[in-house]
């Protein structure tokens, strides 16, 4: 049966094997059609709230494809000195901002050229850096911990989670942020956000405003960070701007957001064959020519499931020992026997996917 969920839309009712048939697998396939209405709908927010959104290369760095996002976004986000690069590059006279754990003293120099925000996790690095990077003219800001977690069960990956590394909590600015390292700054910036909707975004700037709300009238720009799903079906964009509204309206900011996903959501597809299915007590294993380490790492790194066509709800469990489940494997000896158990595809989608 043709998959019409949001993720397989472009497909347009057709079956996988009629639009990537004919094509070498495996390989990645991107939707510009699709790139194009996500950049609408997001330049849309922007236009309506007078936001600033950035491009999280992290998420997306196709660059060839920049150039079809251009005209909706305001300039790119960088987790370092090569993406900053990049995004310096490859959209030429757009912004480029720059958010890094910690900086390292060889690249710092080189990143002054490229980036024009640079924002500073801890107040030792704002600190170490911030002086040199404001005599280049840089706008600088400190990345915050509102200390507010929206995401259950994502505790590893989660910046608000207890003992995380990233950000600067309330209690830390009071004990660091002397006057002068206060007046190198420009912006604050948060990321706490993954795959959510604007009511966690809500729930977040609350505690911003609880925690950093006597600080933020002295800042010229706020980076609501990334992981907002904006061009998720469903997405309650009202929401969004009532909030972009609400930061802008308190605090006087410019209010930049850096997604990364929601730029290419349901953009791209990782087409694969399946090139055997073998059987061993009971367990049907379909074999692939793509592998989860190679084509798709956030399978591994992340409890990240993507969306999978003509796969069936509850069959992906091994131990359930459902006739149904095919676990996915790549066609090479390393790595588990088994590449994730808890990816299945339906028996009747047969060979050559
Ligand atoms: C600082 C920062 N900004 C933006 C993003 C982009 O997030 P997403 O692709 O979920 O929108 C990330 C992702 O990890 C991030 O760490």
């Amino acid at each position: 049966m043709a998959e019409t969920r949001a993720p397989f839309a472009a497909l347009q009712g057709k079956t996988p094997e009629a639009v990537f048939g004919g094509l070498v697998t495996p390989c990645y396939v991107l939707d510009e059609g699709q790139l194009r209405r996500n950049g609408e709908l997001l330049a849309g927010v922007a236009a309506r709230t007078g936001c600033r959104f950035l491009l999280a290369q992290k998420a997306f760095s196709n660059y060839d494809c920049y150039p079809v996002l251009a005209p909706y976004l305001a300039g790119t986000e960088a987790s370092g000195l090569f993406e900053a690069r990049l995004g310096f590059e490859e959209l030429p006279g757009k912004e480029v901002h720059v958010f890094c754990g910690a900086y390292r003293e060889q690249d710092f120099d080189e990143l002054l050229r490229y980036a024009g925000h640079i924002v500073f996790n801890s107040p030792a690095q704002l600190r170490k850096f911030g002086p040199r990077a404001r005599a280049a003219g840089k706008s600088l800001g400190l990345r915050i911990n509102p200390e507010c977690s929206t995401q259950e069960g994502h505790a590893i990956y989660d910046p608000c989670a207890p003992g995380s590394r990233l950000g600067t909590t309330r209690a830390q600015w009071n004990a660091q942020m002397t006057e002068e390292l206060i007046s190198l700054l420009d912006g604050i910036h948060f990321h706490t956000l993954c795959e959510q909707d604007s009511d966690d975004l809500e729930t977040t700037i609350k505690a911003v405003a609880e925690k950093f709300g006597d600080v933020l009238p002295r800042m010229k720009w706020l980076n609501l960070g990334g992981g907002h799903h904006v061009t998720r079906p469903g997405y309650d964009i009202d929401r969004l701007e009532r909030c972009i509204r609400f930061a802008q309206q308190s605090w006087g900011v410019t209010v930049y957001l850096e997604p990364g996903e929601a730029w290419a959501l349901n953009a791209g597809f990782l087409a694969s064959r399946v090139l055997d299915l073998t059987e061993n007590s009971g367990v049907k294993n379909a074999i692939l020519d793509c592998s989860a380490a190679c084509h798709m790492p956030d399978v591994i790194e992340m409890p990240y499931q993507p969306p999978l066509y003509g796969a069936v709800e509850g069959t992906g469990n091994r131990e359930q020992g459902t006739e149904e489940a095919f676990p996915l494997g790549g066609r090479w000896p390393e790595g588990p026997d088994e590449g994730r158990a808890d990816a299945a595809i339906a028996p009747d989608e047969g060979t050559d996917k």
